[in-house]
């Protein structure tokens, strides 16, 4: 055999094979959502035990299941790590949650379940069909595909306004866990109130005004938005628009909001932010994907992802690396700033004026 074009033969078959995984991704999210829907987790959670598939069959709400269908996607499942399998009594294979299949549990205080069911909701999986649209004449995959951008589709579209806050609050439960654990003294030098802006229902300062009494917290998002918020204790929400006026307050919080925009978008937010704040004692917490190129970090794929996620979703929406925070930062007024590395997708990076 020829060892040049033998190369070139593995090679296309390695190709090969990529192209398939890809393709097929699309799946990893689908089969989430089935879990998700049916109640897979919470089933094995609620038999106290590995079950066996008979029994996630008998807990499903449905007269005529597919048995072998749900053998197939549980096979897939534990292949993709979401659950683990072993052999029971007479070897029939009994199913249990493991770290993964823990985070889509229904009705606890941790899960990720409601951002799998936001993220692949067919309003989301429709949209990102236009990205070649979007890439030959610019706009977002969201608009061409839905005749609206994303904020004024939720505005529009109670349902899924409700299906989005409730993905966000479910990852900011998560993410301020990993704020709090680490800037516990970023908080504590802090006076009078915290605004969180677009703090969409108020998860991520529920919890800042629950860890430190001693702050104020308001939670400031768009009309459509708080009015769906629940009541939580110490925080006060405010319904407006962050680039028109933002309340005045010690300290700003921003999760998650800035990457939604453009730079000139972003600089008039930044620019409010300025103007809310005291100039010496003043302080503005952004949260955001800060791109860097870490080996080893389990969430690199995702940060990559996640930009291209912003380009269809938000009409120049981007993560953005260390390098172009400093200039946003920089452009409206913040003369310095620290990056501090959480254990999360998202880094801290606090601004000061
Ligand atoms: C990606 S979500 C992030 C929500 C929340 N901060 C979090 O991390 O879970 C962006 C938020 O910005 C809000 N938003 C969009 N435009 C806004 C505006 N003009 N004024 C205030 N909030 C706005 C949205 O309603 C939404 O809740």
């Amino acid at each position: 055999m020829n060892i040049q074009s033998g190369m070139e033969d593995d090679a296309m078959l390695v190709g090969q094979a990529q192209i398939w995984r890809y393709l097929y991704g699309a799946f990893d999210g689908m089969a989430l959502r089935c879990c998700v829907d049916l109640r897979i987790p919470d089933i094995i959670s609620n038999n106290n035990r590995p079950t066996t598939l008979s029994e996630i069959a008998s807990g499903i709400d449905s007269p005529s299941i597919d048995v072998d269908g749900l053998k197939r996607l549980m096979s897939f499942m534990v292949y993709r790590k979401v659950f683990d399998e072993e052999d029971g009594e007479g070897s029939e294979t009994i199913y249990s949650l493991n770290h993964c299949s823990k985070l889509l549990l229904s009705s606890t205080n941790v899960t990720l379940a409601p951002l799998v069911m936001m993220f692949t909701n067919p309003v989301i999986g429709l949209a990102i069909n236009a990205l070649s649209q979007s890439v030959k004449e610019g706009g977002t995959a969201f608009k061409h595909t839905h005749g609206e951008e994303f904020f004024d589709f939720t505005l529009l579209n109670s349902g899924f306004n409700r299906i989005f806050n409730e993905g966000m609050a479910c990852t900011a439960k998560i993410t301020m866990d990993a704020i709090i654990s680490v800037y516990k003294d970023g908080f504590l030098g802090s006076k009078g109130s915290v605004v969180d802006v677009g703090g969409g229902t108020g998860v991520a300062i529920s919890k800042i005004a629950k860890t430190y009494p001693h702050l104020k917290g308001i939670n400031f998002d768009l009309p459509h938005v708080i009015s769906t918020a629940p009541t939580y204790d110490g925080v006060t929400h405010v319904a407006g628009d962050m680039f028109k006026v933002i309340p005045p307050t010690e300290t700003i919080f921003m999760k998650w909001v800035l990457h939604n925009w453009s730079n000139d978008d972003c600089i008039k937010i930044l620019k409010n932010c300025r103007r809310a704040i005291p100039k010496e004692t003043g302080k503005v917490i952004i949260v955001e994907i800060v791109q860097h190129s870490t080996e080893d970090d389990p969430f690199n794929y995702t940060r990559i992802t996640f930009d291209l996620v912003m380009f269809a979703f938000f009409p120049s929406g981007r993560q953005r690396s260390e390098n172009e925070w400093k200039n946003l930062l920089g452009e409206c007024g913040f003369s310095h700033y620290n990056i501090i590395k959480i254990p999360a997708l998202v880094s801290i990076i606090e601004a000061f004026p």
